[in-house]
């Protein structure tokens, strides 16, 4: 029998501030429903300069992985879209940071929003063929698209971090899936500019019409429909979105009470993401994390809808089965973390986001003094630059 490989463990960390929408909305001379209703946007995590895909990304880890599971690891795969170095992978830095047995491969791999997806089946393909080899996933993003733009109401920051193994004690990633890819221009960024050139309303029409065209694929492939899934999770660049995508796949001959269930378990799915905003690569997986932390209906055998998306454009739809016991290894209190970080007055935000590494004429960049520093509930943050080298320190 084909052994089952999943989800064994999924962490995620976020940065110690946030911006409330509605004070986005006053700065920016907007009604302030356009972000909350129109985008079902409540809050956007917001990075200081000490805070990068590698600190994020080794604190979500951090928080999962013992010294057992550290021996295990024989390949960190990073997927991201705020990549710190054009050469060297940010799964490289991460390996050294959590202390992973030295035999193991580190890379990182990009495209757009869907990178973690395909590092998702890269894991698995190579667990198949090592079955007591586990692997690190990680999914992390700062999604930032400049002050006074439309897509400013869209950013946030955070990384998930997920190890697979075989017999996973939370998720089963199932054989079945549908890739699409469309060489379209919605949503990129090139090397010469720090923020994404954005076609918004193309790239949620996009979205949503790989969606439909995917899924229909994926019921034709594997004659499958929507009674074979308990529930759906979707990439959330904003939560209304995922709004559109389930009310898309929802059939108009449906019965309410089938039609409520699904629209319930998709609002567990939001609770996360409206706190965070977008965070890219790792967006779908914390409306997954969302979903199985907060609802409480689902039980060991439900079957889960998963869509990728990344523009440019490549997507997927594919599906989990949860495993025996998978509440007792997921958090119940996580609502706490939220709660605790610190909000922000625009000015506040304004700075932060404008605050960039200034090295001086040896490449040295210290941060090592700031409150930004101390105040942070990760593990791990970006310290200083010495001679061009980012250097992160264990603070927890
Ligand atoms: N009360 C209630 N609702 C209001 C309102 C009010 N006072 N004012 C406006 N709205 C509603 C609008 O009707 C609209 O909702 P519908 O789409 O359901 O009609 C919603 O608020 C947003 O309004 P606009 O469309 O006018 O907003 P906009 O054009 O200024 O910006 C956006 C919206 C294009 C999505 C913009 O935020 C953006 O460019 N975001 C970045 C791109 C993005 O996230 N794309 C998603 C797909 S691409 C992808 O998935 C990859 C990725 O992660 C980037």
């Amino acid at each position: 029998e084909k052994i089952k490989i999943g989800i064994d463990k999924i962490g995620f960390a976020m940065p110690k501030y946030f911006l409330d929408i509605r004070d986005l909305a006053l700065g920016r001379n907007e009604n302030e429903n356009k972000f909350v209703k129109g985008l079902m946007q409540s809050e956007m995590s917001i990075t200081p300069v000490t805070e990068d895909i590698v600190s994020l990304g080794a604190s979500a880890a951090e928080q999962i992985l013992d010294e057992e599971d550290k021996k295990n690891i024989e390949m960190v795969i990073v997927g991201t879209e705020s990549g710190i170095d054009q050469s060297k992978a940010s799964a490289v830095f991460i390996h050294h940071l959590l202390d992973i047995q030295p035999f193991a491969r580190c890379i990182e791999i990009k495209e757009a929003c869907y990178g973690a997806t395909a590092a998702l089946t890269f894991a698995k393909n190579y667990i198949e063929k090592n079955e007591n080899a586990s692997v690190l996933v990680i999914a992390s993003d700062i999604a930032k698209y400049g002050i006074d733009t439309p897509g400013e109401s869209t950013q946030g920051a955070g990384s998930i971090a997920m190890l697979i193994k075989k017999d996973p004690k939370i998720a089963v990633i199932n054989d079945e899936n549908v890739c699409q890819t469309r060489d379209i221009m919605d949503f990129w960024r090139p090397n010469y500019s720090d923020f994404p050139i954005v076609d918004g309303h193309f790239s949620t029409k996009q979205y949503l019409d790989c969606l439909a065209t995917t899924f229909d694929e994926y019921k034709k492939r594997y004659n499958q429909d929507l009674s074979d899934f308990v529930a759906f999770c979707f990439h959330l660049p904003f939560p209304k979105l995922g709004l559109k995508a389930i009310n898309s796949l929802l059939e108009k001959n449906m019965e309410k009470e089938v039609k409520n269930k699904f629209l319930e378990k998709f609002h567990t799915s939001i609770i996360y993401g409206k706190r965070v905003g977008n965070i890219y690569t790792g967006s779908l997986y914390l409306s997954l994390l969302s979903l199985l932390e907060n609802c409480d209906s689902l039980k060991a055998g439900d079957k889960i809808g998963m869509y990728s998306y990344g523009s440019g454009a490549v997507c997927e739809f594919f599906n989990l089965t949860l495993a025996e016991g998978f509440k007792n290894h997921l958090r119940h209190d996580r609502l706490n973390d939220f709660d605790n970080r610190r909000q922000l007055s625009i000015n506040e935000y304004e700075n932060l986001f404008f605050e960039k590494i200034i090295l001086d004429n040896e490449g040295n960049c210290d941060f090592s003094n700031r409150k930004l520093i101390q105040e942070s509930d990760n593990a791990f943050v970006l310290e200083k630059v010495e001679n061009h080298k980012r250097i992160y320190k264990k603070i927890k």
